[in-house]
């Protein structure tokens, strides 16, 4: 008997999936986006929320390349559930532990697609009166977007097709592909 395959050898070794963005080109951008936030920041000892669980790759990558003193916090919130489009609702299943009021925070998500869940994270966040709140998305999908929250920081734009990879997942699977792919 034949051992069942792994959506991941599927991926990697078959080439049913395109990549999209490869990691030489991940980490180029990356960098760019450090430099940037390191002259941003500069002095203010950001907190660094990132958004579970998507978006746990790109910040580990990106506080390595963030020169400065940075503090981290996650959240954890939930709007596929399994399926590949939104559900429509944005539930929080884990509160970070930080104060964050008076301080300088910068919320990393995944992606940004309908922009529900930032909208969300935005209502939250500015509730508590921070000093500064802004965002930085790994992907945005622009043609999806449906909030008119500014984005300050943006890894790349991508067309609204289903990616996988680099902490992205489908049904849960797939996170840790190291390159982001067009799921068809
Ligand atoms: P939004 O609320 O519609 O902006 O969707 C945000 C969340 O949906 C992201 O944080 C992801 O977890 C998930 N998501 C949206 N598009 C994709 C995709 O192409 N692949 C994997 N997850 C996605
Ligand atoms: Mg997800």
């Amino acid at each position: 008997m034949q051992p069942i395959k792994s959506e991941f050898e599927k991926v990697v070794y078959e080439g049913g999936f395109r990549v999209l963005l490869s990691q030489e080109k991940i980490d180029k951008r990356i960098v760019e986006l450090g430099r940037q936030i390191t002259e941003d920041y500069r002095g203010l000892q950001p907190i660094i929320i990132g958004v579970l669980n998507g978006a746990f790759i790109f910040m580990a990558d990106l506080i390595r390349r963030i020169e400065i003193d940075v503090e981290v916090d996650f959240i954890k919130i939930s709007s596929y559930g399994d399926a590949k489009k939104s559900s429509g609702r944005v539930m929080m299943l884990k509160d970070i532990n930080a104060e964050i009021t008076g301080r300088h925070v910068l919320l990393v998500e995944d992606i940004v697609d309908t922009g529900l869940s930032l909208e969300f994270l935005h209502q939250k966040f500015s509730a508590l009166k921070p000093a500064s709140l802004k965002y930085v998305s790994f992907l945005v999908k622009p043609d999806s977007v449906k909030t008119n929250i500014h984005i300050d920081y943006v890894g790349f734009e991508i067309p609204s097709e289903f990616v996988v990879g680099y902490g992205l997942d489908y049904k849960q699977i797939l996170r840790n592909l190291p390159a982001v792919y067009i799921m068809d």
